[in-house]
């Protein structure tokens, strides 16, 4: 048995999560490595002579200090060390932050130079993300959590926040920048690999904050163009027409929170439903949109986002339930 007050080395155990800060960036989705965009690009290109400079900067500090450990006090030390204090602790410390200091600075300039092709507004609410295109001589086309960008094209993100502070970040595209209330910041992004890139609110914004995620789609420009258009229209027709399952939202009250564009659903409350079944995941990104997974989020919300403002509906009739998935998913 151990006695109280006896210590046990625990640091072979401890050394074996060393690798973790490294490997938790390791999904391309997520990660800045990935280098989809060409502001990540820049920012990897800062990332690599940050990080060799300080592990130089580091090594040469452990071997002074090892020697002045090892070294017998002297008179001819004491000089030394005068003049490694300030060689090493002002005048190269002065030179090199001052170059680190440009560097940054030049890559600040290029990044903000961008003139961008498109405008996109993002607004981070508790815990999800509004999304919304405007385009001169088109209807505002308003979406959730997913940002669908062109490849190849500058976009400008303006943002914005009507609660707390957030912060978009979408690894594998650029950097991440603030959402404050009562402000709007600008960050660019111009993708330039197509796919599905992971984003994250990267600021501590309440209890849902770990599961505040979102997309970002990157397609060809045409395809990109069509999908818009597509987003400006008002609701299927079919969807709405078919099995009843508009009722069934309106019924259990889901318009007074949700807008469904050609419907008398205008809820501002919560995401935009009108073509959510084009969307690729639901609850701002915490799973794929599928009919079991929406039924699950609609019955149990607070099971599958805990901390979630929307209520749940457990005691919504099966029926009602499924028609009112189906209609959902059917809405492209
Ligand atoms: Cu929004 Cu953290």
């Amino acid at each position: 048995m151990r006695s109280p007050g006896t210590r046990t080395w625990c640091g072979p155990r401890l050394l074996r999560l060393a690798p973790l800060p490294v490997l938790c960036g390791c999904e391309g989705r997520h990660s800045w490595l990935a280098g989809a965009g060409a502001e990540a690009r820049a920012i990897e290109s800062l990332f690599w002579p940050f990080l060799i400079g300080s592990a130089i900067v580091w090594t040469a500090v452990m071997a002074f200090a090892v020697f002045a450990y090892r070294s017998a006090a002297s008179d001819k030390g004491e000089r030394v060390g005068r003049a490694v204090i300030l060689w090493g602790g002002a005048v190269v410390p002065t030179i090199v932050v001052a170059m680190l200091l440009l560097t940054g600075l030049l890559t600040l300039r290029a990044l903000s130079a961008r003139s961008p092709a498109l405008t996109v507004q993002v607004d981070g609410e508790q815990w999800w993300w509004r999304v919304a295109y405007r385009v001169p001589g088109q209807a505002e086309v308003v979406t959730a959590n997913e940002i669908r960008l062109p490849r190849g094209e500058t976009a400008e993100l303006l943002l914005t926040s009507d609660d707390v502070i957030h912060s978009l970040w979408a690894p594998a595209l650029g950097g991440k920048m603030d959402m404050v209330p009562g402000r709007t910041n600008r960050l660019t992004l111009t993708p330039l690999t197509i796919g599905s890139w992971g984003g994250l609110c990267a600021e501590y914004c309440g209890a849902a904050h770990a599961q505040m995620r979102f997309e970002v789609v990157v397609t060809e420009p045409e395809a990109f163009r069509d999908w818009l258009a597509d987003e400006a229209m008002p609701a299927a027709p079919e969807a709405l027409s078919e099995g009843g399952g508009l009722d069934a939202f309106l019924d259990a009250g889901c318009g007074a929170c949700h807008t469904i564009r050609g419907t008398e659903a205008d809820g501002p409350v919560g995401p935009d439903l009108t073509h959510v079944g084009g969307r690729g995941r639901i609850g701002a990104g915490l799973v794929p949109l599928t009919a079991a997974n929406l039924s699950r989020w609609i019955s149990h919300t607070d099971d599958v986002k805990p901390g979630v403002r929307m209520p749940a509906y457990p005691d919504l009739a099966p029926e009602a339930l499924d028609r009112l998935v189906a209609f959902l998913m059917a809405l492209k």
